[in-house]
Formats: structure tokens, sequence, C-alpha cells
């Protein structure tokens, strides 16, 4: 199904960016991002299907249909390659789309995410959970995931915003999501194919998305390199936004 996104768009003349969001969040998680890449950049941030301001479609939401309605909205913008950066399943919609586009990515970030498929149990967890969402709203999602995606240490506005982004997230959008990721395939093969610079950043206190398997991200793709945020959790972007606007705005330069 043809999906038009809603996004937001920096303007400017620097070299275009897109910041792919993770699950249930929505562009307001890179508000951090956008102002550090601001005069440097084009940073176009989508709200993937089902999440924010984009339309629901009707589950499952593929993680190769979410990379095809970003390449439709870079078409809409006349943005033929951009640097990806995508953030857990964002990360797993930033290697689809490197997968299914190869010659629109200049330069990939994965931040906290994995290159592996659902395990059996992964997949059951992911099928609970629309159940409970189904039954309880998004707010159970929002108390479920919360304890997982933050460090105990992070700011509480990030935890504010976490929450109130899951909350706002409609329920199929959610539910497509889930069985979206549970259906996603492996994409450890494409590793090696990755010919773009690429940096890997991953909190060393995730625990959705542990540092293992950031490292295996970087031992396979060629030439990566890692960025490790101390004490950070797994929304390291929020938790940790020096950090990891220093390490973005670094290899966004060089890239
Ligand atoms: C995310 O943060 O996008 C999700 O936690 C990823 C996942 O559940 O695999």
């Amino acid at each position: 199904m043809k999906i038009s996104l809603a996004f937001s768009d920096s303007g400017g003349a620097g070299s275009p960016v897109v910041l792919i969001h993770g699950f249930p969040f929505d562009r307001r998680s890179w508000d951090a991002q956008v102002a550090a890449l601001r005069g440097k950049h084009r940073v176009i941030c989508p709200d993937l299907r089902g999440h924010g301001a984009s339309p629901v479609a009707p589950p499952p939401a593929r993680m190769d249909e979410m990379a095809g309605d970003v390449a439709s909205l870079l078409d809409r913008l006349g943005i033929e390659a951009a640097a990806i950066c995508g953030l857990s399943m964002g990360g797993y919609v930033a290697l689809a789309f490197v997968r299914l586009f190869p010659k629109r990515v200049r330069a990939l970030v994965l931040a906290d995410t994995r290159a592996g498929a659902d395990s059996p149990e992964g997949r059951k967890a992911r099928h609970d959970m629309v159940a409970l969402v189904r039954a309880e709203g998004a707010r159970a999602i929002a108390d479920r995931l919360l304890p997982k995606l933050l460090s105990p240490s992070a700011p509480p506005a990030a935890r504010e915003l976490v929450r109130r982004m899951i909350e706002s997230t409609p329920v199929e959008g959610i539910v497509g999501a889930l069985l979206g990721m549970a259906e996603r395939p492996d994409s450890t093969d494409l590793l090696a194919k990755i010919a773009c610079p690429t940096l890997v950043i991953c909190g060393t206190e995730d625990v959705i998305t542990p540092l293992a398997e950031s490292r295996e991200l970087v031992a396979k793709i060629p030439g990566a390199t890692l960025v490790t945020i101390p004490g950070v959790g797994h929304v390291s972007n929020l938790e940790a936004p020096a950090a990891f606007d220093s390490a973005l705005v670094d290899f966004l330069a060089r890239a």
C-alpha cells in the first residue's frame, strides 16, 4: 500500500541526512540531532507509517515497505541520495533501505540496532505485545517498554518524551510495526556488501540491542567504526544527545 509520510525538513543547502526513528516513536525523537545538524546539513525526519502524523496501513508494516516509503519521500523532495541514520527499528529500516536502494545511500549510521532477525522467542514476545496493545492500549506498551528503553539514570525529560511518543502512537500503528519487525529477514549477509562509510553507535547499557550486536555490525561492515556511549541505554540519542550528536556531526563531516 502506498503511503505518503509526514515529515520535517530543515531545508538549507547542506548535504541531506535522513533520521529514522525507532519503535514506537516519531520524528520528535530527533529534535536534538536536528538542532545539532542545522546549518551543516539538510535534515529530513519522517514519521514512519503508523507512527506520528503518518497514515496507518493495515498490518504488518514490513521493513521493506517502510524503506520504500522513505524512498518515495526522497523522490517527492527531489533528493537522489542521502546519509541514512536509523535507531533500533529505524536501523532495521535503514538496512532494508541499503538493500533495496544501495546507490541512494551516501553514508550510513546504525544506532542501537542489529542485523539479525527475531528469534522464535522474540517473535512470540511481539505477538504477546500485539495482544496487549489491542486489549489495553498504547499506555500498557509504554509501561512495558520504558524500563528497558532507557537506563535508570536517563534524564526525566527523555523519559517523559518517550512516554508521550508511545502513548500517542495509534494502536494499529504499534501492531503493524510489531508484526513487521517479527517477520523481518536476517540482514547479516548484506553487511559485507555495504560500500558506503558507516558509523555504528551504541549505549553501553542497551538491554534491547546489546553492545555485542553493534560489535557484530562493525566486524562485518567494511571500514565501519563504532562509537560507544558509556552508561547509556537503548535510546542513546535521547539519553545522551551531546555524545550522540558529536559522534554524528563528526562522522558526517568526514563521510
Ligand atoms: C526499537 O527501539 O525500535 C525497538 O525496541 C526495536 C525492537 O523491538 O527490536
